[in-house]
């Protein structure tokens, strides 16, 4: 009898890593522990993590020594990318990714410096919104920058019943610039925005509601930063209703704060979920690369 010996190379597709998945003690979140970044990631072992992003919404991996190149091409896996509309802070020669920092050098900010000021959902203005965002850590200050997650299905879980009343079936407008002129005018990190920016963020509207196209869950999706007004309603009415609702958004037993350690790198549901970047001081250094992957238009 003979045996047949495959001398052809192990197909990347077939690669299998040993790594855990580990919930955090957190309303979400998990941690990735064991996997390498770097090396070559197997259709099974994708398919664990893309499950785990849905169930966790956050994903965190430890160590993770990739190039920029390995990012993009780890989150090409979950769909096209975005580029952000302030290209002056792109990486050179790599238009998919945002450099997300405080450092200035030369006078000149080499990054966006006021990334998630306030809570929001990536590029919840366009018609298009990010599916998720990965964050990986360049240069870490000593103290302060940790980013906070609120899990927006929790919020709608929870939502009193006068305000799922007034929001059920309803959409609100969403606009980059809402608070754009307000953070130009106490940082170096907003610049005039050419007529072609402009054109590339023409207010959107999205139901207030979303559910979640991979899922099914309902989410929130209004926040802060980006949702104008509600459609339809008197601009008071809409205003104290937006407001109930943000501050409903981020109650505490919502929360994640990811407190950053060298190296890691943060995959989040866009679709699931808002962030806040907490603060860095001033003297402190910052420096991360941000990936944005593009997602479905909400319904
Ligand atoms: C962001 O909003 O993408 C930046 C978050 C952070 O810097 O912590």
């Amino acid at each position: 009898m003979t045996t047949s010996v495959s001398l052809a190379e192990p197909r990347a597709q077939d690669a299998q890593q040993h790594f855990d998945i580990r919930a955090l003690d957190a309303p979400l979140g998990a941690e990735v522990i064991g996997l390498d970044l770097t090396q070559p990631l197997g259709v099974a072992d994708f398919a664990r993590l893309h499950r785990a992003h849905l169930d966790h919404h956050v994903l965190v991996f430890r160590d993770q020594r990739i190039t920029p190149e390995q990012q993009i091409a780890f989150s090409r896996r979950f769909g096209p990318l975005q580029i952000h509309v302030l290209h002056q802070f792109a990486l050179p020669g790599h238009p998919e990714v945002l450099i997300v920092s405080n450092i200035v050098e030369n006078g000149k900010p080499v990054g966006l410096g006021d990334a998630g000021h306030f809570w929001h959902s990536d590029l919840s203005y366009k018609e298009k919104p990010s599916l998720g965002s990965m964050l990986h850590a360049q240069e870490l200050p000593a103290e302060g920058g940790d980013t906070l997650f609120a899990n927006m299905h929790l919020a709608w879980d929870t939502l009193p019943d006068h305000l799922r009343r007034a929001v059920e079936g309803r959409s609100a407008e969403h606009t980059y610039l809402a608070r754009y002129a307000e953070l130009q005018a106490r940082s170096p990190w907003r610049p005039n925005l050419s007529a072609a920016q402009i054109a590339q963020v023409k207010p959107v509207e999205h139901p207030v509601v979303r559910t979640h196209p991979e899922t099914g869950r309902k989410a929130l999706f209004v926040s802060e930063h980006f949702t104008t007004r509600i459609v339809g309603l008197p601009e008071d009415e809409s205003r104290a209703l937006l407001e109930e609702l943000f501050a409903h958004s981020v109650r505490e037993d919502f929360l994640y704060r990811h407190v950053w350690r060298e190296h890691d790198m943060v995959f989040w549901d866009n679709r699931s979920l808002m962030h806040l970047a907490a603060g860095t001081p001033d003297h402190l250094r910052r420096k991360l690369y941000r990936t944005t992957i593009e997602g479905d238009a909400p319904f």
